[in-house]
This record gives structure tokens, sequence and C-alpha cells, in this order.
């Protein structure tokens, strides 16, 4: 048992959107909790919230109910200065950094905004050269700092994102779908970036994914979600050499493998319709996809329980 406090908690977290008079569950009723120093891999299709899930915990949209903690604060609540100061320490960066990266900004400009928005330094020449050395951690050749993000490639835009979250010094970083949109292999480079900064730096990271084998070394925890919840939550090997839940079953074999031999595992492709997010039906999400729901899945809610050492599952047909 840890008595460590987590640096980022979740109990009870929903967002539910309003959309045309009805309630979209977004995100329902998650629990989680992220130690310093470690990595959440948060892994799930698209639309089942995990970019929801990701900015309200950021405080960038706010929770429809249950609470949010950080380093043991309760911090749902906070607003004005309180808020911003606890915002500084948490940023976020993005799958397309093309799309986040103002176009009619320099690359040292771009690290540097921050910075400078924040009054952190009493001259804006001083955040330029933060900005530099900050160039010089990631991995960006000072060479750049005078281009726009369109003269360089996806990798080295990613870094200009990385860098920027870095600006402020925060301590958890929410890495939203980081290099969905790079080559595979400018993907390892910037995981690897990535992997160096929490080690040098002590970051703490939820890493949301749509793809699994993108998250398996970056992760010390593993969660699934479906619509909205929490199917099933893990640390990462146990994940992978032991899933429980038949979506993350799934998930995991349409993952290609590199070896040969392994080559011939049969793929489950997910059949049925995915629920509606809108007003969801009480019982099991996947249920409508699942090869082995009973009758009894579709209408009886079911529970995230613990099925040893922490590795929970919500999964009727596992009792
Ligand atoms: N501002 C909004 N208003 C209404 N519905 C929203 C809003 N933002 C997200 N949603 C809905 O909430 C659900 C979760 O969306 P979210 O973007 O969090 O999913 P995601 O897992 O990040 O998907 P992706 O992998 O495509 O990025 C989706 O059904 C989406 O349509
Ligand atoms: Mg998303």
């Amino acid at each position: 048992m840890t008595t460590q406090t987590p640096l980022v908690k979740t109990t009870g977290l929903k967002k539910y959107f309003n959309v045309s008079k009805k309630l979209l569950h977004a995100v329902d009723d998650i629990d989680l909790e992220i130690f310093p120093g470690k990595t959440l891999g948060v892994v799930g299709e698209s639309g089942c919230g995990k970019s929801t899930l990701g900015r309200v915990i950021l405080r960038l949209l706010e929770p429809t109910s249950g609470d949010i903690f950080y380093d043991g604060e309760n911090i749902t609540k906070y607003r004005g200065s309180r808020l911003k100061e606890i915002r500084a320490q948490m940023q976020i960066i993005f799958q397309d950094p093309y799309s986040s990266l103002n176009p009619r900004m320099s690359v040292a400009e771009i690290i540097a905004e921050y910075m400078i928005v924040n009054h952190v330094y009493k001259r804006k020449t001083e955040a330029f050269s933060q900005a530099a050395k900050l160039m010089d951690l990631v991995g960006l050749a000072r060479r750049y700092a005078n281009l726009y993000p369109h003269e360089l490639d996806g990798g080295r835009r990613q870094r200009i994102g990385v860098a920027r979250a870095l600006s402020l010094n925060p301590s958890f970083i929410v890495c939203d779908e980081p290099v969905s949109a790079l080559d595979v292999s400018i993907q390892a480079q910037i995981l690897n970036l990535l992997m160096d900064l929490q080690e040098n730096i002590g970051l703490t990271y939820m890493f949301i994914t749509h793809d699994l084998s993108v998250v398996r070394h970056i992760s010390d925890d593993i969660m699934v979600m479906y619509l909205g919840q929490c199917v099933e939550r893990a640390r990462a090997d146990e994940l992978f050499d032991n899933p429980l839940h038949p979506y993350t079953k799934a998930l995991l074999s349409a993952i290609p493998e590199p070896d040969i031999d392994a080559r011939n595992k049969e793929i489950q492709i997910i059949r049925g319709e995915v629920t509606s997010p809108i007003n969801p039906p009480a019982g099991c999400r996947f249920a409508p996809r699942c090869e082995s729901a009973t009758e009894k899945c579709a209408t009886e809610a079911v529970e995230l329980v613990d099925r040893g050492e922490g590795h929970f599952v919500a999964c009727a047909k596992m009792d």
C-alpha cells in the first residue's frame, strides 16, 4: 500500500453536454488516481470521452458533478487567481500541433507566449532566452527559432507543442493523442522525448490515445474507456498480459503483430451498433456489441470491481 498522495485524482467525475434538450454522457462517473512521476494511459475509441475527461480535469470544462483533486487539494470549485495558479501547473499537448500553433507566430514567439502573458519575467528578452533553453530541452535546434510552424515537419512542430507546454514549469501534462497525427518513425521519437522529460523533470502524465500499442511502454497504468465509462483499469503490463473485459480483449486483438508467428492470431471484429451516449441505457454500454452478453447485461448496471491487485473490471459476466 502506498501512502503517497496522488498528484491528480477524480471521484465520481461526470461531464454531460446538453444536446437538443437531452443529456450526452461524455464522461460518466470516472474515478482515477495518478501518482507523481507516473503515467496513466487512457484508451478508447473516438467519442468515448477521453478529451473531455482531460479537459474537465484541467478545469477547461466545468464538470457536471464529481470532484477533482490536485496534490490533495479539491480544485473543483477554484475560481479566479487560485484557478489560474493551479492551471499553470497543469498543461496539455494536443494531437495536431499544426492547428494548435498560431501560424503567424514564430517558433520562439509561440514558446515564449505563455511566459509573456503570465508575466513570468520582468522583460520579454528573458522569456525569449528561456524559450531558447526550452528548445534545447525538447531537441529543437535554435536555428528554427525565427521560422514559422508551416516551415517545420510534424515531429518538430510537436516539439514546439511540448516546449510550450513546459514553459510554465508544470507538474502534470495531459497528452491528448500527441503522436496520432505523426508518421510511425516520428512517433517513437516524440514518445522517447516525453519519457526522457518525465524522467529528468519528474513530470506526471495522462496519456490519451485510441491506439493501445502506443501506450504500453509509456504507461504505468492504463484505463480503458467505453462511452464515457471506465470498463477496465490495471497496471499496463497486467492489462496487456491478462485483459479481462471483452472490449479490451477486442482492442488488443486488433494491434498489428510484428512477430510473424503471431500473425495468424484471431482478430476479433467488434460488431453491432455503438450505443448512443445520449441518455444511455442503464445496463452495460458495450452489451449490444459484446459476444458474451446476456439479457441481464443490457439492463443491469455494472460496477467496476477489483479482481485483485488493482485490476478493475466492469463486466457482469465475470461474476
Ligand atoms: N462541446 C460539446 N458539446 C456537445 N457534445 C460534445 C462536446 N464535446 C464533446 N462532445 C461529445 O462528447 C463525446 C466525447 O467526446 P470526446 O471528444 O471527449 O471524445 P474522444 O474520446 O476524445 O474522441 P476522439 O478520439 O475522436 O478525440 C462525443 O460523443 C462528443 O460528440
Ligand atoms: Mg479526443
